[in-house]
């Protein structure tokens, strides 16, 4: 697998008052081209930190980020980000305007007519079709998150940063999302770097998992998932691959 982002040697820190926060440090790791990599953590061990650093919104104090063998140095579309917060959508704008503004600000498509056609394509890969016309105001948080995922992938990014989307959803909600994140992501081929602090969902969801370390700031464990998909955590081999990376969080958190 050729590799489609490489994160090398990466550093940050933040100043709090007199102090400096250290929160990563020595970072290394790629992400494969169509990968779908999870990053695992508990709270403050920099995933948000790393993803923003990713997508461009923020900078290292030292090391580098390369996409498709240029340097990472501020955001663009090429890297789009799906956030936890429900409210990403812009409200007064039904679904389908929603997935079409970005698209005409960008000068994607020729015509409005055609805009609206490609739309219509990524709101029915996320199930969605029926709801093109309903306010966001009018939807679930399940729904809401759907339409931030056709919107963000009809931009066609070379990545999608994903930081804990399925985050405030109850748990049913959340299985089906990861089951329909999962199709979307076999049928268009996007490579995926995705935040949880939920084992089971690293588990369901990625090809490798990096696990940080809140202790040292360094990558823990970098595990590659053996479990073949579709994945169910009724599957009698789930409970040992969720044993496998609980054990490389308990060692440090
Ligand atoms: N802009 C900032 N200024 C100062 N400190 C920050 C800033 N952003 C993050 N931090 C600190 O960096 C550390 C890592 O934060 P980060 O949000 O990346 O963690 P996280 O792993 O995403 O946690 P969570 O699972 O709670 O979302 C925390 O101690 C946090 O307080
Ligand atoms: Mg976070």
């Amino acid at each position: 697998m050729s590799s489609k982002l490489e994160i090398k040697a990466l550093q940050k820190s933040y100043s709090q008052g007199n102090t400096c926060l250290r929160v990563l440090e020595a970072i290394d790791f790629t992400v494969g081209q169509g990968e779908f990599v999870c990053l695992l953590g508990s709270s403050g061990s920099g995933k948000s930190t790393l993803l923003r650093m990713i997508a461009g919104f923020e900078t290292p104090d030292s090391g580098e980020i390369v996409l498709d063998g240029q340097p990472v140095t501020g955001p663009t579309a090429k890297r789009i980000m799906v956030f936890q917060d429900f409210n990403q959508l812009f409200p007064w704008k039904t679904v389908l305007e929603n997935v079409v503004f970005p698209l005409k600000m960008k000068r994607i498509g020729a015509s409005d007519r055609e805009r609206r056609a490609m739309a219509a394509v990524y709101l029915a890969m996320v199930k969605l079709e029926g709801c093109e016309q309903c306010y966001p105001h009018q939807l679930s948080g399940g729904m809401k998150q759907k339409a931030a995922i056709a919107r963000a992938l009809a931009l066609q990014p070379e990545l999608l940063l994903m930081d804990e989307p399925f985050g405030s959803l109850d748990a049913q909600t959340r299985e089906v999302l990861q089951q329909t994140l999962v199709k979307v992501w076999q049928d268009t081929g996007v490579t995926i770097v995705f935040v949880t602090h939920d084992i089971q969902e690293a588990v369901i969801l990625a090809d490798r998992i990096v696990i940080l370390s809140k202790n040292n700031h360094r990558i823990r464990e970098i595990v590659q998932n053996t479990l073949n998909r579709p994945r169910d955590p009724g599957d009698p081999l789930f409970p040992k691959m969720w044993q496998e990376v609980y054990g490389m969080l308990d060692a440090t958190e």
